[in-house]
């Protein structure tokens, strides 16, 4: 593998923890939980339970049974959108946002199902409560935020958008794709209504994993019906929680795996985070200190999740990202699926290099970067 520095797409490397259980996973424990009452179905459906926990305790949330399993953070952001809107709602989320949201209300909106506003951040890149409150309407039936930009990394003041949404009751939408596990989240004291979370990113986890949190005072629409293990009787959909949203086999080697890395981060989470904004910070100063280098990320590290993004000289970030791959070094360059971010950015056209640390990257691969952007200046 080369220096890997694309950690907000997918984290690597995973703990040896995660690789053994999804292996264990797969061999030890292989059958399908919540359904036979065998040992080894019994044993996968407390592994998957024990993910539940953890990932509970991670989030601050007091019933495990409101986290839904979904199959990525764009699975659950689909949940919580498509299941909670009707016909004439209005739609504030913020310019922010990735196309994870920005589709499923592009879709909507163009079949006239909804109306949307998309609120701009500031200079600085933070979306401020207030300009949300002044777009919402009567008809405002959801409001949405990152908890991180995907492209800055820019930490979004989500617990002031939720105060402000639980004032005015309406629904609130957090998505936590690049902070869970990257920073410290309660959601309780975020006043989200429903926050998603993928499993591959910050978790550690396996890819296909990621899931929805839904307050007590929240309900959804189903969008998938099918068999749970319970109620077998009814055919309707059951209304407990989470099978309510989970129908079908669940990825057990996937939420097993994911249960190790949600154990391992949970044991670390403050030492993790200081690892990262160090080398964060080092990175961005580094880059900072050198002229031909434009540099979109807030400069304080207590703002950024773990994010720096930046364009090299004249390169488009896709010649730059290339560039340095060929040195043995990955970053992500283009638009990272957040285009309304480009262009509050100015970087529509040639996009930005992102590159993104993690819990295993060292300064060493940071001075190796910084090296190799001077080389390419
Ligand atoms: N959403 C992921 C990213 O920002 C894949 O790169």
């Amino acid at each position: 593998m080369p220096i890997y520095l694309d950690n907000a797409a997918t984290s690597h490397p995973k703990p040896e923890a995660v690789v053994r259980e999804t292996v264990r996973a797969l061999t030890e424990y292989n059958a399908n939980p919540g359904r036979s009452g065998h040992a080894a179905a019994l044993a996968a459906a407390r592994r998957v339970l024990r993910t539940r926990e953890s990932l509970a305790a991670l989030m601050g949330a007091q019933d495990a049974l409101r986290i839904a399993f979904c199959f990525n953070c764009t699975d659950a952001l689909n949940l919580a959108i498509k299941g909670s809107l009707r016909l004439g709602d209005h739609v504030v989320a913020t310019a922010l946002e990735h196309n994870s949201v920005l589709r499923p209300l592009g879709t909507l909106a163009q079949r006239g199902r909804i109306s949307l506003t998309l609120v701009a951040p500031g200079p600085e890149g933070f979306v401020d409560a207030k300009d949300i409150r002044a777009a919402m309407t009567p008809r405002t039936a959801l409001i949405i935020c990152t908890h991180a930009s995907n492209v800055t990394g820019a930490i979004q003041p989500a617990a002031a958008i939720g105060q402000m949404a639980r004032e005015t009751g309406v629904r609130y939408l957090v998505d936590g794709a690049q902070a869970l596990g990257a920073l410290p989240v309660d959601v309780k004291a975020l006043g989200c209504n429903l926050y998603a979370f993928p499993g591959h990113k910050s978790l550690l986890g396996p890819q296909g994993t990621g899931g929805l949190y839904i307050a007590p005072d929240t309900a959804l629409n189903t969008l998938r019906e099918g068999g749970t293990g319970s109620s077998s009787d009814s055919l309707l959909q059951p209304e407990e929680l989470p099978e309510r949203y989970e129908a079908g086999t669940v990825n057990l080697p996937g939420l097993a795996g994911l249960g190790a890395g949600c154990e391992y981060v949970g044991a670390k989470l403050s030492l993790i985070m200081m690892h990262e904004r160090e080398l964060s910070q080092a990175l961005y100063e580094g880059l900072s200190a050198m002229p031909g280098v434009a540099l979109y990320s807030p400069a304080r590290e207590a703002d950024r999740a773990g994010i720096v993004c930046f364009n090299v000289g004249d390169l488009s970030s896709s010649q730059a990202a290339d560039a340095l791959s060929r040195q043995g070094i990955a970053v992500r360059g283009g638009l990272h699926c957040a285009p309304m971010a480009h262009r509050f950015l100015g970087t529509l056209r040639r996009g930005a290099v992102r590159a993104s640390v993690g819990w295993a990257n060292t300064f060493e691969e940071i001075e190796a970067l910084l090296r190799a952007v001077r080389d390419l200046l």
